[in-house]
């Protein structure tokens, strides 16, 4: 027997590798993916290998984070109940698809994961294992073992030498997730949601009260609904991030405190900072207002919350995604062109856009005198519209008509 597991280096998933090691006696091959959550990475090889792992799998997936699952996503504007833009969600199936493709290569028959049986997270890992190799046994320590909190794993940690030092969790007690897109916090402090988040909490945007005090413009170019520069300057998927990240943290954009509500039916206190993200969430609805025609953009704008609950509920490969992904593949193919944005003490305000494929006639808007529109044409529009207004009345069965 041979499993791998999703291993971040972090207090939880070393507390699995050792009790795996212990339950099965088998080999167990670890798995990291960086996607931009660096400090973290730091020791993760070091500590597999005091655990006496010796297949060690660390890649950086950086790039294909933000190509094929990031950039997808904000294709769809997707935001979680109004406000959450679903940093740690879009993460879990990359995770877990590469995991798969591990276990393929080293002949495992288990996979593992770190997460609880309270969380959103088990779902997203385990749904992207089933959809990929159904097959698959699937382990999740925290649903077996007979642990029941966080105080526990410290205890064990503490029994068996197992480094909690600069496990991310000693210093700071909260759950914490970090990739190129966002930085999530849940738990501790926070489980209280009458009072604001602890100061010094967030740590890739600075307070917007400290933000500078002079506000400053970027420039997000778009081609067929992906950024691919910033200020002019071309750049790949992961440095857009990373350079958005740079500008909208240093601004203060991009914080968020909400509840939420999990998939298993519990309400969770969570704080975001997705300082990049909310800055390209703008920057893409703006050139889109521009290069999209209008019933599609509404269309669009409907399947968007249905589009963000299965990146949330970790359907992502879902025949259904997939059908939404494909529309809204189809309606970008327009969508062009430069926003400019002015970033002001955690605010972002679209101030200018222009594109080589706007639908934007000014000919046809002007408030000026125009030779493409026939204003009269309007009278038999709205006759028609009311017509069945004045079909009700005759029947006498209007609720307007007394
Ligand atoms: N509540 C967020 C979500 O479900 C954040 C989860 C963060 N995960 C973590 N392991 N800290 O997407
Ligand atoms: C966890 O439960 O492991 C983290 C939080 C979540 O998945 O929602």
């Amino acid at each position: 027997k041979k499993i791998v597991l999703a291993y971040s280096g972090g207090l939880d998933t070393s507390v699995v590798l050792r009790w795996l090691k212990d339950r099965y006696g088998c080999e167990i091959v670890t798995f990291t993916a960086d996607l931009g959550q660096g400090e973290e990475l730091k020791r993760v090889r070091q500590k597999a290998e005091q655990l006496g792992v010796r297949e060690i799998f660390i890649e950086d997936l950086q790039e294909e984070f933000a190509r094929d699952f990031v950039f997808p996503m904000f294709r769809a504007n997707a935001l979680y109940e109004g406000a959450y833009l679903l940093g740690s969600s879009i993460a879990r199936p990359l995770i877990a698809k590469r995991q798969i493709e591990i276990a393929r290569l080293v002949g495992a028959d288990a996979v593992a994961h770190g997460a609880t049986g309270k969380g959103n997270d088990q779902l997203r890992f385990e749904l992207t294992y089933l959809a990929l190799s159904p097959d698959i046994q699937i382990i999740a320590p925290w649903r077996d073992w007979s642990f029941r909190s966080r105080s526990d794993l410290l205890a064990f940690a503490r029994e068996n030498q197992i480094s909690i030092e600069n496990a991310g969790t000693a210093q700071r007690p909260y759950s914490i997730d970090v990739n190129l897109l966002h930085t999530s916090y849940e738990g501790e402090a926070l489980e209280d949601p009458s009072i604001p988040p602890p100061e010094g909490l967030c740590t890739r945007t600075v307070r917007p009260e400290d933000a500078p005090n002079r506000p400053e413009e970027l420039v997000v170019s778009f081609l067929q609904g992906d950024p691919v520069a910033v200020n002019g300057e071309p750049l790949s998927p992961a440095n857009v991030l990373r350079r958005l990240n740079a500008l909208g943290g240093v601004h203060g954009i991009g914080r968020v405190d909400m509840v939420e509500n999990r998939i298993l039916g519990m309400k969770t206190r969570s704080v975001y900072e997705t300082p990049g993200g909310t800055l390209l969430h703008h920057a893409h609805r703006a050139i889109e207002s521009l290069t999209m025609d209008g019933e599609a953009a509404h269309l669009k704008d409907e399947l968007m919350p249905r589009y963000a609950n299965l990146v949330y509920r970790g359907l992502w490969f879902s025949p259904e995604r997939l059908m939404l992904q494909a529309a809204i593949d189809q309606s970008q193919k327009g969508v062009t062109g430069d926003v400019r944005m002015q970033m002001y003490k955690g605010s972002v305000r679209v101030i200018g856009r222009e594109s080589p494929t706007s639908r934007y006639s000014r000919a046809h808007v002007t408030f000026e005198a125009d030779n493409v529109y026939n204003q009269s044409d309007a009278t038999g529009f709205i006759r028609l519209t009311g017509l069945r207004f004045q079909v009700g009345a005759a029947a006498r069965t209007s609720p307007l008509s007394g």
